[in-house]
């Protein structure tokens, strides 16, 4: 059972109702911008990978170290699917033996995010070309997620090494780390890996989500008792305030859920953090990078949030039965969509590598603030893949 949740009613929602669907041509003259900036980078970035986020808008040289590396790859990936070119295969190959080389030495892999790490490489690889190699390298990495699993507290542990009290906790990111335990269920039809998500799934849902449908970044839970204890941030403004990429992993954690499990309640809920950041935006849809923030707080924008949104409404859409909601998802998501590609690309800056700006890693650790990052770039391109071909099997 899930916890009760306040359901806002949308405060613009006849405004969001009215936002123009983007033409084909909108849509491909954006894609097209991206591979050509894909095009710009391929070489740099085929043995070795963008940094998380730019500085001065430059992406930095980089190993595979990162829990964003993933987001290059799948670029690539989306790249070979939109253009058809086998270039982008190729490079997205040599990128699956540097995932597997990572596995194989444990290389900065002893934390959750191996679901942004493989879902976007070895998974999608194999969604893609039906490579062996690739299905049993994301299969080796949902066996390491799910060793993360505390069953004391029945979470999977974020960071850390395991057990660890300071570390005894989860993130609300996890939602899209999860659909890798999800995915190699169905491979393998092995239920232990269903059941450790969906355990975890059902814990963030009673613990970061608060009654009034914002979040927190991160809980924490008694390592003796599993007893949940208390909300923490770590990239957020504060502790009780709501993190806008925190929101937009919980508003697309809903529906990657939903599809494999068809709880009428992950709707409810999806509507609730869906609600709750609707009415938290400004006027061009991108929200501040806390949704604690007003206009006159004069705070940068995280347009990565925006792009996660965008696609968390895409995948909802799809399962809506209820029209005005659907609608709602559809209307919402292009609006945000044009406004970023109108306002918020390199289009107009030839010196930067990255594609989405303004975005903000992380306040707190003075990162990538108003800066681009990888998975603002990926989750834009995904959004636009979405609109390009109403089929696109997503990678997570
Ligand atoms: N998963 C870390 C972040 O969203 O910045």
């Amino acid at each position: 059972m899930f916890r009760y949740m306040v359901v806002e009613t949308v405060v613009n929602k006849e405004k969001l109702l009215k936002e123009q669907l983007l033409s084909r041509d909108e849509v491909m003259d954006a894609l097209d911008f991206i591979i050509k900036k894909i095009d710009e980078n391929l070489e740099t970035y085929t043995y070795k990978f963008p940094s998380a986020c730019t500085t001065e808008q430059r992406y930095r040289i980089k190993d595979n170290d990162d829990w964003t590396n993933g987001f290059w790859t799948g670029m690539l990936w989306l790249a070979y699917e939109y253009t058809e070119n086998e270039k982008y295969r190729k490079i997205a190959e040599i990128h699956i033996d540097s995932f597997e080389k990572r596995y194989e030495d444990n290389f900065v892999l002893e934390h959750h995010d191996l679901g942004f790490l493989y879902l976007l490489s070895a998974v999608a690889g194999y969604k893609i070309t039906g490579s062996e190699k690739a299905k049993n390298l994301g299969i080796k990495a949902a066996e390491k997620l799910k060793g993360r699993y505390q069953e004391k507290g029945k979470f999977i542990q974020a960071w850390g090494k395991l057990g660890e009290e300071n570390e005894y906790r989860m993130i609300i990111d996890c939602f899209l780390n999860i659909p890798l335990l999800y995915w190699a269920y169905e491979e393998t039809n092995d239920v232990s890996y269903l059941n450790v998500a969906n355990s975890h799934y059902n814990t963030a849902i009673n613990t970061v989500i608060r009654e009034d449908a914002s979040t927190y970044h991160t809980y924490y839970f008694d390592k003796e008792t599993g007893k949940p204890t208390k909300g923490v941030t770590h990239q957020g403004f504060k502790d009780d305030s709501c993190w806008a990429r925190g929101q937009a992993w919980a508003i697309i954690g809903m529906p990657l859920n939903y599809r494999y499990n068809l709880m009428e309640e992950s709707k409810g809920i999806y509507n609730a953090v869906a609600n709750y950041y609707l009415n938290r935006l400004p006027e061009d849809l991108i929200p501040y990078w806390d949704l604690v923030f007003k206009e006159e707080d004069k705070e940068p924008r995280d347009s990565s949030s925006a792009a996660i949104v965008v696609c968390g409404m895409l995948e909802m859409a799809k399962y809506n039965e209820d029209l005005e909601e659907k609608e709602l998802n559809i209307r919402a998501s292009n609006g945000m969509l044009r406004n970023l590609i109108n306002e918020y690309t390199t289009k107009n800056n030839s010196e930067s590598n990255g594609i989405l700006m303004h975005g903000v890693y992380s306040w707190q650790h003075n990162k990538g603030i108003n800066e681009c990052n990888l998975w603002g770039d990926y989750f834009y391109m995904e959004g636009l893949m979405r609109l390009y071909n109403k089929n696109w099997k997503i990678y997570w």
